[in-house]
């Protein structure tokens, strides 16, 4: 029977045969994360509401209208994380990490909280995996970043990936264009939708991302900052160009890409995959050199990404088997049991998978449930101490030599 409780709204549970893939696309991060010299960090999935409204930005639809806040026993507000970066760099700043030799490489994976509306892609509880490389500003930082991520893709054989790729420029450049965007917002304030004229003032770039047909008209002819980016801004977003060029790693430069928080400046990235709907954005990311001395550190520049884990596996859509089990301990006599669990327990050291049975079944309904489980070989263990092995395969069953276990229900035998 159906229990009455479900899962709630916008989470889900990771069944066995889904954990398979997710545990192998773990791996794979770990391996083009780990060889590229960046260290895993964790951090606790609730912080200081405080931190996500500073770093994330109040102007943000994050922060407005999509944290999961409450207060604790000692009425103080705390906040599922909704990201990751935030909550990197308050580790960073309180582990003193600008002692150590720069950029710090970091990188992470778990769960992420965001109360939005729920559909295919989009989740209330989701899980990321990112990198981190803080405390260098130079553009060899955005190209690695941004091919790593490019390399995990390729690696899991991601279809369909399209890599976009602006800039914001940096703090001075973008609070300059922003007064530009505002203008041409205003006097075209007639012909957006309620939503972006209401934060003209508060989050214009968001204008860029308005499904609205009269906000997109007035989109089109709006100034983009990658046309007006300036000097060591200019310079900079070439250079990351460049190393991406040399590196054959394709992109379209995107002059309307925006993305959801306040905190970058300079290079923002994007990957978008073709087989998935509306939620389309497997990743991105980009600079952030403001973000750690808006916390209240010293000038820190910094660069990372963040990829949703669920749509990787929506794009990928395939099923990774179940492994098979290599042997099952059987008793044909109950005086056998204790024997049994200590054979298997033998053999799961020597790196042989091994089961036995738990749950009281005769010789019969044992091997009946190691054929189930995919057993390659049986031990039936005879009520004299002897032993019987048996392939399942050819359903072959031959007198065990117990001196050479590991031998015998490995395969080989002699
Ligand atoms: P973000 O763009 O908000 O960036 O999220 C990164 C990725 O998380 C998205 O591209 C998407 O794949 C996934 N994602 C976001 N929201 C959901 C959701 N509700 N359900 C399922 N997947 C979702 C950040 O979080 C930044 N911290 C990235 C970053 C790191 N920038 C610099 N460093």
């Amino acid at each position: 029977m159906a229990s009455k409780y479900q899962a709630p709204r916008g989470t889900f549970d990771v069944l066995p045969e889904q954990a398979r893939g997710r545990a192998r696309l773990e791996r794979a991060a770990a391996d083009v994360f780990g060889h590229a010299g960046y260290e895993p960090i964790a951090t606790p999935v609730f912080e200081d509401t405080d931190l996500f409204e500073r770093g994330v930005g109040q102007s943000t639809d994050i922060v407005r209208k999509e944290m999961f806040t409450f207060e604790d026993k000692g009425g103080r507000s705390l906040t599922l994380r909704p990201e990751g970066t935030a909550s990197i760099c308050r580790a960073y700043l309180e582990h003193g990490m600008q002692k150590l030799a720069q950029p710090v490489k970091l990188f992470y994976l778990g769960p992420f909280f965001r109360h939005e509306r729920p559909q295919a892609g989009r989740y209330r509880q989701f899980h990321q995996l990112g990198i981190e490389c803080i405390g260098t500003d130079s553009p060899l930082a955005d190209a690695e970043v941004i091919m790593l991520l490019s390399e995990l893709l390729a690696e899991l054989g991601v279809p369909g990936v399209e890599l976009r790729l602006g800039s914001l420029g940096s703090f001075e450049a973008r609070r300059a264009y922003l007064e530009d965007l505002k203008a041409h917002l205003h006097a075209h304030e007639g012909e957006l939708s309620k939503d972006v004229r209401e934060r003209i003032d508060l989050n214009p770039l968001r204008a860029f991302d308005s499904d609205d047909e009269g906000t997109r008209a007035v989109m089109a002819s709006a100034p983009t900052i990658v046309e007006q980016l300036e000097g060591e801004d200019a310079e900079h977003f070439a250079e990351v160009r460049a190393l991406l060029d040399a590196a054959g790693v394709a992109y379209v430069v995107d002059p309307t890409l925006v993305r959801g928080l306040d905190y970058y400046t300079r290079t923002i990235f994007s990957f978008v995959c073709d087989r998935l709907g509306a939620q389309s954005e497997i990743g991105g990311g980009g600079r952030y050199d403001g973000l750690i001395e808006q916390l209240g550190g010293p000038p820190t520049p910094a660069v990372g990404f963040a990829a949703g884990i669920e749509r990787i596996l929506l794009a990928l859509d395939e099923e990774v088997p179940a492994p098979g089990r290599d042997a099952f301990v059987a008793i044909a006599d109950e005086a056998q049991r204790q024997r049994a669990m200590a054979l298997a327990i033998e053999l799961r050291h020597a790196g042989i998978s091994a089961e036995v049975d738990l749950a009281g079944r005769g010789l019969k309904g044992q091997l009946k449930h190691a054929n189930r489980i995919g057993a390659r070989r049986v031990l039936i263990l005879e009520a004299d101490g002897s032993a019987q092995v048996r392939d399942m395969e050819t359903g072959e069953q031959r007198p065990a030599d117990l001196g050479n276990l590991v031998g015998e229900m490995k395969g080989g035998g002699e």
